[in-house]
């Protein structure tokens, strides 16, 4: 059965009816297309558009189909063209001409909007607990490794020494934002669509402020073309999902480069590692690296969405059928991704011996030289020329600035006295950047302070 049955001679052809329905991705929705069928009934016959009696059929019928549904003894038809059709067509067959009536002053337009607006708002909701939850993990081994002295990277070379923790932090900061961004996408997607109809609105008395009441949204649309026309909430939603993406991939980069035997700086969990078929000592960081992978695809979906929008006439067309296959594909991938990293995360075993190995090499106390020089009067700019020669010399005789003898230091600065190496220790250098946001372990505990207390803040909401 078609909806359009009156005007048409003949059903459509079946592999044109495939490509037409939508009914395998869009079935997820159920749940919400009877919710907001509900309230639209409810409505309805508040407002004396239908008896009160066949709002109560209707949504005693649909709260039926939905037992049955969630039960699993009602299965939706694969030939439906969408779950709009298929519930419709489900409750009139249950309850005769009530059902019939349920769609005065409705149209799939506007259904279809409410639907997916009422899914994301759900899934949004679901993907910041998960960030939550990394964020915490992240503040936890933060704080377990605020003292563990590391190598920090400019163009992947050793440059300045911080600390595990910080570096951790600086992601906890990513990810507090994307839940900022997820939020910011939910407030602009938090307006009800139903009630634009087709497109022009109805001349039926209906309440939309109370079927937003109702379904929980705090307005409703303003202008009915716009209603069933804007998908920008799907835009903005993938937008925000391809920026967490984003950072779970570059994470995924640092924690595959880490456990690699070069680094050997975290070593996986086995319950989060592969090995290979061949080589038996390989211990793989396979998730980490899907996840990477899979932010492209999740990025494809923002550009699929964006490029089936951008030609679009006013009001509906059948193109934006393409905005639930690509939005539910980010939320899932991210969903997805975000389920199996936060374990990877929290179980992973640190080395903080081998960092600290790493970060007493490569000269990475080279800015501390020349701050000590500052110290004594010299100007910076000189400092740290004279740093670089030392650097230069040590590169040549295969020392350190450590293990450098004073005698050397002097021969090319004389303001250098045996405090120097004091000053160009590891601990010094890290405990000295006590500047607001840096390593310093007493200012890393601060950052994770802070960031705990958004996350309670936000857990009050
Ligand atoms: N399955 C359609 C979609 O996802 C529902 C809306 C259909 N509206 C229409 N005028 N054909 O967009």
């Amino acid at each position: 059965m078609k909806l359009w049955e009156g005007r048409f001679q003949k059903g459509l052809d079946k592999t044109t009816n495939d490509f037409n329905s939508s009914i395998s991705f869009d079935s997820r929705m159920y749940a919400e297309d009877i919710q907001g069928s509900v309230a639209h009934a409810t409505m309805l016959g508040a407002c004396g558009i239908i008896t009160e009696a066949e709002a109560e059929q209707i949504c005693t019928g649909l709260e039926e189909i939905l037992k049955d549904l969630n039960a699993g003894t009602l299965q939706i038809d694969p030939e439906a063209e969408d779950i709009h059709t298929f519930l419709e067509g489900e409750l009139t067959a249950r309850i005769g001409d009530a059902g019939k009536r349920l769609h005065t002053a409705r149209s799939r337009n506007d259904q279809v909007a409410l639907d997916v607006r009422l899914t994301l708002k759900k899934e949004a909701a679901g993907l910041i607990s998960q960030l939550r939850e990394l964020i915490g993990v992240l503040c936890n081994q933060a704080e377990t490794y605020a003292d563990a002295v590391m190598p920090g990277y400019t163009h992947l070379q050793r440059a300045q020494p911080i600390t595990f923790g910080h570096h951790l932090m600086a992601y906890a900061e990513m990810f507090l934002r994307d839940i900022g961004r997820l939020q910011d996408a939910v407030k602009r997607m938090d307006q009800l669509p139903l009630g634009s109809c087709a497109l022009a609105g109805t001349t039926y008395p209906i309440d939309r402020g109370m079927t937003a009441r109702l379904l929980g949204f705090s307005g409703v649309t303003q202008n009915s073309l716009d209603g069933v026309a804007d998908r920008d909430f799907c835009v903005e939603l993938a937008a925000a999902i391809s920026l967490a993406m984003v950072h779970l991939s570059r994470f995924s980069e640092e924690i595959i480069l880490w456990c690699s035997w070069e680094f050997r700086f975290i070593e996986l969990d086995d319950a989060f590692s592969t090995g290979s078929s061949i080589m038996p000592q390989k211990k793989n960081p396979d998730i980490a690296e899907l996840v990477r992978g899979k932010s492209g695809r999740v990025f494809g979906d923002l550009m699929g969405l964006l490029t089936m929008l951008k030609g679009l006439p006013l009001a509906y067309n059948k193109d934006m059928q393409e905005d639930k296959e690509a939005i539910f594909d980010a939320v899932d991938t991210l969903r997805m991704c975000l389920t199996a990293f936060i374990p990877m995360v929290a179980t992973m075993r640190v080395h903080p011996k081998t960092m600290r190995a790493a970060a007493a090499k490569g000269f990475i106390n080279a800015t501390d030289c020349a701050d000590y020089l500052v110290g004594k009067g010299i100007p910076f700019r000189d400092a740290y020329k004279i740093t670089g020669k030392l650097v230069a010399m040590c590169i040549a005789s295969g020392e350190t600035l450590e293990t450098l003898p004073l005698a050397e230091y002097q021969a090319l600065c004389p303001q250098f006295g045996p405090d120097v190496y004091d000053a160009i220790s590891l601990e010094t250098c890290v405990t000295g950047r006590t500047s607001e946001g840096g390593p310093a372990p007493q200012k890393v505990r601060q950052q994770i302070k802070r960031v705990q207390e958004v996350l309670n803040v936000e857990n009050t909401d």
